[in-house]
């Protein structure tokens, strides 16, 4: 075994029993490997960052606060349903864009389920191009999904499925209860903490969008001071606080679960309606901003292929598909 291989190996077992001792032996004999041979991988992985304590009676231990994004640590948070995509998970300190990564990875033909995530990103990019804040310790991470393997025929439903699946990850991690703001921002406290963005891969020859990549951008821990002044009031991370610590694995294999687990044997109208409970602006006015207009208007519903339905002052009920709606006071 190269060395890579022996200290990702040693890895697994640790992550697997985060927070737990496992003696020198036993990990040993698990992955047939000399005692000199875990001891070298301990040291590697300690040089990576991984907190580990030894104890001459009881082993090694990865210190369960560990937040290292590795493949092996997502895989232990990965449903039976999911289990199938741990093998394309792949994990960056630092990636340009990791949407700007997959779709190439797409191209050069990743199968559906490749996973891509990132510690950081130096040009993270959200909905219209802008700049998507990306500093080390957040989630930073892009879904290739191939056309054909969706759970449903709209390929505008897979923001939907993405917000369905990030917050119910952030609900079983953390025990918070996000909200969505149409069409791809995830809110607390009407905040935003994470923000997707939903883009076709177009294979040239056939024009056909035979990809679609998904990237999901969460801030973790960030606090307040920690935002550009541009984003201070407006973006908030979903634990500033450090209370859950060593969470990201987690989050990632959450995520991946309702995405490509069992999100892909749902019903699209199961997704709908979870999108739709924890959509904000449900009943309330606000005002539409679209390329060549803007206009007041309630949001009453989302349609069965992720639009969002408003009803003019006139009475007119227009189907948004891209845009922004801006909320203005609840309806009295
Ligand atoms: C938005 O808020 O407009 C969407 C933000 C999407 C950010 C994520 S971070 C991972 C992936 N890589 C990117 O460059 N963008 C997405």
């Amino acid at each position: 075994m190269k060395e890579n291989e022996t200290r990702d190996s040693v890895l697994a077992v640790l992550e697997s029993r985060r927070g737990g001792y496992v003696s020198g032996e036993a990990l040993a004999q698990e992955l047939k490997l000399s005692r000199t041979a875990v001891w070298k991988a301990i040291e590697a992985l300690r040089g990576k960052g991984y907190r580990i304590r030894a104890s001459s009676r009881r082993g090694y231990c990865l210190d369960g606060d560990n937040d290292l994004l590795s493949p092996q640590g997502i895989r232990p948070f990965l449903a039976a349903s999911a289990q199938q995509y741990a093998e394309r998970i792949h994990c960056f300190p630092v990636l340009a864009s990791t949407n700007r990564a997959a779709k190439e990875m797409a191209l050069s033909g990743a199968g559906h389920g490749t996973v891509l995530l990132a510690d950081s990103q130096t040009e993270g990019r959200g909905r219209y191009a802008r700049a998507f804040f990306s500093p080390p310790g957040g989630l930073y991470m892009s879904l290739i999904l191939k056309s054909g393997e969706l759970p449903f025929e709209e390929k505008t439903l897979v923001t939907a499925l993405a917000a369905y699946g990030v917050c119910g990850a952030v609900e079983a991690v953390c025990g918070l209860q996000p909200g969505i703001k149409w069409v791809n921002d995830i809110l607390l406290d009407g905040k935003k903490i994470c923000g997707i963005l939903t883009e076709a891969v177009t294979d040239f020859e056939s024009g056909c969008v035979d990809w679609i990549v998904v990237g999901i951008g969460m801030n973790i821990h960030a606090r307040e001071a920690d935002f550009p002044s541009d984003l201070r009031g407006k973006a908030a991370s979903i634990d500033p606080g450090f209370v859950h610590s060593g969470i990201r694995n987690h989050l990632a294999g959450e995520i991946i679960n309702r995405i490509l687990g069992e999100g892909a044997c749902q019903r699209k109208e199961t997704i709908l309606e979870e999108y739709r409970k924890r959509l904000i602006m449900l009943g309330r006015r606000g005002t539409v901003s679209l390329a060549a207009e803007s206009f007041e208007a309630t949001a009453v519903d989302v349609d069965g292929e992720g639009r969002l339905l408003v009803r003019k002052e006139n009475g007119e009920i227009r189907a948004l598909s891209y845009g922004e709606f801006r909320m203005g006071q609840p309806k009295g």
